[in-house]
């Protein structure tokens, strides 16, 4: 029987984010207590999030612990169980943890069908990353039909979901992706309408191009060049999501143009975490998985295997080596 491999947090980075962070260790099986389950997790989601818990700077979720185990959203199947909610057997999707085995009280474990829809999309499309895109989309940008929406990382977890949400809105999505491979994809397999390299030396030229009917809805999850670029384009009463600035979290910081953009394009800008909206998790995941079942929403992935294998997936995560939403699958 294999023990419990654990990634634990080792010391935190003073620059780039790195294997050398981490340490893994062997632990034995842990047995469930009183109203606990034993979870063998299958997958891992690795997330730009977790970049941020790595430091002990305040900000909207608390730093992760020297010397604990790394938190992260997990799947797997219940080896044991002393709750009644919970039978072995069962596929649940939770905050395991970077470890083989976790146990949980039950809350914050959901079960899932991992029958019907492959058990790690509950960590992606149908997952977090999922209702990140339902909820900037829906609740922020509310576009109409007509209506152009650019979005970031477009090809990534949450933007690929963004682009096809946009897309059966009626608007005509815009995706901003590194590199032709993922531009591809995100017009052929996606349905954005055009996807413009940020890579490309002509990447200013070809996002006017892109653009000819100006910016309404801005999906931000990059920061940087590509967002500077899209605020340029902004039409009047746009909005703006700002999701993430992954070219911040270990890079140049962000910065916003001059303010007077705010009255001339009387625009609205909003910054959201998904874990705030936890109300609506079951109505955005449940048409989420409905688009899902009519073959309606599509996903593609990065799979490492090897929880060992996790501290450099992290670091290829964080840049932009991934296609689709980066997992670890758990042997
Ligand atoms: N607000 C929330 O509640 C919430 C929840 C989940 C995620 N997020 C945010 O949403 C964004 C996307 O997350 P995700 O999980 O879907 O990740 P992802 O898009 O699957 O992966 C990150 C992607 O960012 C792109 N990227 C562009 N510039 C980059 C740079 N300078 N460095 C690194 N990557 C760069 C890369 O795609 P290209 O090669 O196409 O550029 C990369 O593949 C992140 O900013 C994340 O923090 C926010």
């Amino acid at each position: 029987m294999a023990a419990n491999l654990q990634v634990l947090l080792d010391n935190r980075p003073t620059s780039k984010c790195s294997p050398a962070n981490f340490r893994i260790i062997e632990t034995p099986i842990p047995a469930p207590g009183p109203g606990q389950v034993l979870v063998r997790h299958q997958f891992l989601s690795l997330d730009p999030y977790m970049r941020g818990r790595l430091s002990d700077a305040k900000s909207y979720a608390d730093p992760q612990e020297i010397g604990a185990v790394m938190g992260g959203g997990t799947v797997g199947i219940v080896e044991a169980s002393n709750n009644p909610q919970y039978k072995v057997g069962d596929a649940v999707v939770g905050m395991g943890g970077w470890q083989r085995y976790g146990l949980s009280d039950g809350r914050g474990l959901r079960a899932i069908d991992a029958k019907a829809i492959p058990i790690q999309a509950y960590l992606g499309a149908l997952g977090m990353p999922g209702v990140t895109a339902w909820y900037g989309l829906n609740k922020i940008i509310a576009p109409k039909a007509g209506e152009t929406v650019v979005v970031s990382a477009a090809t990534g977890a949450v933007g690929s979901v963004v682009g096809q949400l946009a897309k059966h809105a009626g608007a005509r999505a815009v995706g901003i992706a590194g590199g032709p491979e993922k531009c591809a994809y995100a017009v052929k397999e996606l349905g954005y309408t055009v996807c413009v390299d940020h890579k490309s030396p002509n990447f200013s030229e070809e996002m006017k191009a892109a653009l000819p009917n100006g910016v309404d809805g801005l999906f931000e999850n990059v920061g940087g060049e590509p967002f500077a670029q899209a605020m340029r384009r902004l039409n009047t009463f746009a909005r703006v999501a700002i999701c993430g600035l992954i070219a911040s979290y270990e890079g140049a910081l962000t910065t916003l143009p001059d303010m007077r953009i705010f009255l001339v394009k009387r625009f609205k800008m909003e910054g959201f975490i998904v874990g705030d909206h936890l109300n609506l998790w079951p109505q955005a995941i449940g048409e989420l998985a409905t688009l899902a079942t009519a073959k309606r929403l599509t996903w593609r992935e990065t799979i490492r295997d090897g929880l060992e294998n996790a501290p450099q997936a992290l670091v290829d995560l964080l840049r932009g080596e991934n296609f689709g939403k980066m997992l670890i699958r758990i042997d």
